[in-house]
């Protein structure tokens, strides 16, 4: 039991939920979110992000009436979720699973960053511990949040209260990959705490964790993963661009590469989510700070968003040579979220490739059993719908690969004429393009 150590989660999304559920078993953690909403169906026992089961977070909450958790009882673990700053006011671990998000020229935007640090120097106390998750550019910690929790606590940083920053690597709707078995890069703002900070994800993190020398270092490795992703899949989406035009099947090439021992395998597709399309431009925005134009990571970026329209193009040239019209086309497109198997549809560059193919003046259907229709409505002004169609379609476009979607028998989907295009290159038969 942990009497000691209580625990507030600031931001309780995709990163914060499976981390103050993982906490939870352990220790007292409250969960903070500035979304009303978002606190009540977690009180109530669901995650619609799907990243905790119902079962799972039902097992950790502590229900309304049984908190705060008086003195001396003997209660000491489980998860309290408000939006209520007094009930995290009692803490001495503050970690912060706020998103970073790019504005629309591609700027970080670290408002809910400095907002949550706001938050947090509300009701900081000597000797807490400030441990920030969200991804950034190296520098952001101790640069931008660290005098923000310092001016609204009136406390000094290293001397008062101390800072750790320990990048999220999860995955969403990897259900192999969980919090827990994943090792965690971890940091302090000295040594000791460096220590101190290790130890406390070491005593939930099963797969084990690794203390940086430095919370810069720790900003950079976390930035470098996702930069060094994107990178490498632009590199075999211009592979993909390159052999679509000698006629070769890019998929094929990559397999027979794939036989060496040193070839990565990476695939083409379109890079969407907020993290590996937006990570590479914190670096991006810092290198340049320092007069440095990063011209491969920026590349790499450019690759990644033109896909979208490349992959329509694609879709409306194998038409084309099929005698399909194409003003007027039935378009079927098989899910609109960022990947596969989590409802996820932030920043997706599906979105691309219907804007690009509703230029042709075709008629699109989205169906994704995924999504939350009224999310895509919201986000993008976009009809779904989440039971498969029964009418029959002159191009369908596999854009995501749901699970569900490779047990589809396209037979019924399609017309006589027409184009089954998979971006994903994951179905083995039937196929009239892929990337
Ligand atoms: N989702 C991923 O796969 C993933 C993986 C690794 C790292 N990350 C990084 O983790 C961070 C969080 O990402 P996410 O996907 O969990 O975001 P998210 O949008 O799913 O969740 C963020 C939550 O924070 C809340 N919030 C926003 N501002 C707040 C504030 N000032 N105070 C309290 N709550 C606030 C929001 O209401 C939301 O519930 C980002 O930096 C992201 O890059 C994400």
């Amino acid at each position: 039991m942990n009497k000691e150590i209580k625990i507030a989660i600031i931001g309780l999304g995709y990163v914060g939920l499976p981390l103050a559920r993982l906490f939870a078993t352990k220790y007292t953690v409250v969960g903070f979110d500035i979304n009303k909403a978002r606190i009540s169906e977690l009180m109530s026992g669901t995650d619609t992000t799907l990243e905790v089961s119902d079962e799972v977070l039902q097992a950790v909450l502590i229900p309304n009436t049984q908190y705060p958790i008086p003195n001396g009882d003997s209660l000491t673990t489980g998860l309290y979720c408000s939006s209520n700053l007094h009930d995290i006011s009692d803490c001495n671990y503050y970690i912060i699973t706020v998103p970073t998000p790019v504005d629309k020229k591609n700027r970080p935007v670290l408002t809910p960053l400095l907002k949550a640090s706001e938050t947090v120097g509300a009701v900081l106390k000597k000797g807490d511990i400030v441990i920030y998750e969200s991804t950034v550019y190296p520098g952001a910690t101790e640069e931008d949040c660290v005098p923000v929790l310092e001016s609204v606590s009136g406390l000094k940083y290293n001397k008062d209260f101390y800072v750790g920053y320990s990048p999220e690597r999860i995955n969403p709707g990897d259900k192999e990959h969980t919090v827990e078995k994943i090792l965690k890069v971890t940091s302090g703002s000295t040594p000791e705490v460096g220590e101190k900070v290790n130890d406390f994800y070491k005593s939930v993190i099963t797969a084990g964790t690794y203390l940086a020398p430095t919370i810069k270092v720790a900003e950079a490795a976390k930035v470098i993963e996702n930069s060094q992703r994107d990178i490498n899949i632009a590199f075999v989406n211009e592979l993909a661009k390159i052999f679509n035009l000698m006629d070769i099947n890019t998929n094929d090439v990559l397999e027979a590469a794939g036989t060496k021992w040193n070839f990565l395998p990476f695939k083409p597709g379109l890079v969407g989510g907020h993290c590996i399309g937006v990570d590479p431009y914190y670096l991006a925005q810092k290198a340049q700070e320092y007069g440095y134009n990063p011209e491969i990571i920026l590349a790499g970026r450019r690759m990644n968003d033109s896909m979208g329209e490349y992959v329509a193009s694609q879709v409306i040239k194998t038409m084309i040579k099929k005698d399909i019209k194409i003003k007027d086309a039935e378009i079927l497109i098989l899910g609109i979220t960022f990947k596969e198997n989590c409802p996820d549809v932030r920043n997706t560059k599906v979105v691309d490739v219907i804007a690009a193919l509703k230029e042709y003046n075709t008629n699109i259907t989205i169906y994704d059993p995924w999504v939350n229709t009224d999310e895509v409505k919201q986000e993008y002004g976009l009809d779904s719908v989440k039971e498969i169609p029964k009418d029959k379609f002159d191009a369908v476009v596999l854009a995501v690969a749901h699970d569900k979607f490779k047990e589809l028998d396209f037979k019924y989907l399609r017309k006589d004429n027409s184009v089954i295009y998979d971006v994903k290159g994951v179905l083995n038969e039937g196929i009239d393009g892929n990337l």
